[in-house]
């Protein structure tokens, strides 16, 4: 049920290479490359992509449904990646919504284990396609860590020192990624709203949302049934965000 299936030694990203490919890229196409020279984070973001320790992977996805019934699909990949770890037997991984998936050594600040840009394009009502492109640490040098910017954490770590064998970890994540997608073609974020749920971060956490509209706190809610965050003010009221930057509190 694969499109195409590429490996690359180099490219400047997986994600740029599907968005180049146009129209007649076969549904499920992936890429994967061994670095990248210009890898991309959301928001703009560098993506740091040496070679020989990490995966970098990008998927594309077509829908006929177009992109205003896709909002919940950033979160699915999150649950995805998650479903990836745990068929390696790979416990203690979180999802920080909208997209991140976090894990921490013991006692030590949660840090990105794998970051999930999701590009739509195509038409709000129609047929539209998704590029998803997917960063997962197996394994953080020193010189990695600090160049990263913010804390970060990679399977090494949570698999007791030494990383999985990293074509498993790509065979598990492609079957996961293809599996998933298709479970989200048909039932949509309901299926992942669960799961999501069992691993959400900031839940009943103290937040500071920044965005267009300012900064705002309150409590985390869980996420809505399109995957928008749900925020308590202090107030009581529950705000549903679509678009933010979240940060959590400390108490
Ligand atoms: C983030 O900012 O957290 C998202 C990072 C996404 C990185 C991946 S690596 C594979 C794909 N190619 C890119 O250029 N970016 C994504």
């Amino acid at each position: 049920r694969l499109g195409t299936l590429e490996v690359h030694w180099e490219l400047d990203s997986t994600s740029s290479e599907l968005q180049r490919r146009g129209t007649a890229t076969p549904d499920l196409s992936m890429v994967l490359a061994e670095t990248q020279s210009a890898g991309r984070g959301r928001r703009g973001r560098h993506w740091l992509s040496p070679p020989g320790l990490n995966l970098y992977l990008s998927c594309l996805k077509r829908f006929d449904t177009g992109f205003a019934a896709l909002s919940g699909l950033s979160l699915a990949i999150g649950v995805i990646v998650l479903r990836t770890l745990e068929s390696l037997g790979i416990a203690g991984a979180s999802l920080k919504w909208p997209n991140d998936v976090l894990a921490a050594a013991s006692g030590q600040t949660p840090g990105k284990l794998a970051g999930i840009l999701v590009e739509l394009s195509g038409e709000y009502q129609g047929p539209c396609a998704a590029v998803i492109g997917i960063g997962l640490n197996l394994r953080l040098t020193d010189v990695l860590r600090e160049q990263a910017g913010q804390p970060a954490c990679d399977l090494a770590t949570l698999a007791g020192g030494t990383p999985p064998d990293r074509n498993r970890v790509a065979a598990a994540l492609i079957t996961a990624l293809a599996e998933g997608l298709h479970q989200f073609e048909r039932e949509g974020f309901a299926a992942f709203a669960d799961e999501y749920a069992c691993h959400d971060l900031l839940r009943d956490r103290a937040l500071r949302l920044s965005g267009a509209g300012g900064e705002r706190d309150g409590i985390g809610a869980g996420v809505d049934s399109r995957g928008a965050l749900l925020l308590r003010l202090p107030n009581g009221e529950i705000q549903r965000i679509d678009s933010a930057d979240v940060t959590v509190r400390r108490a």
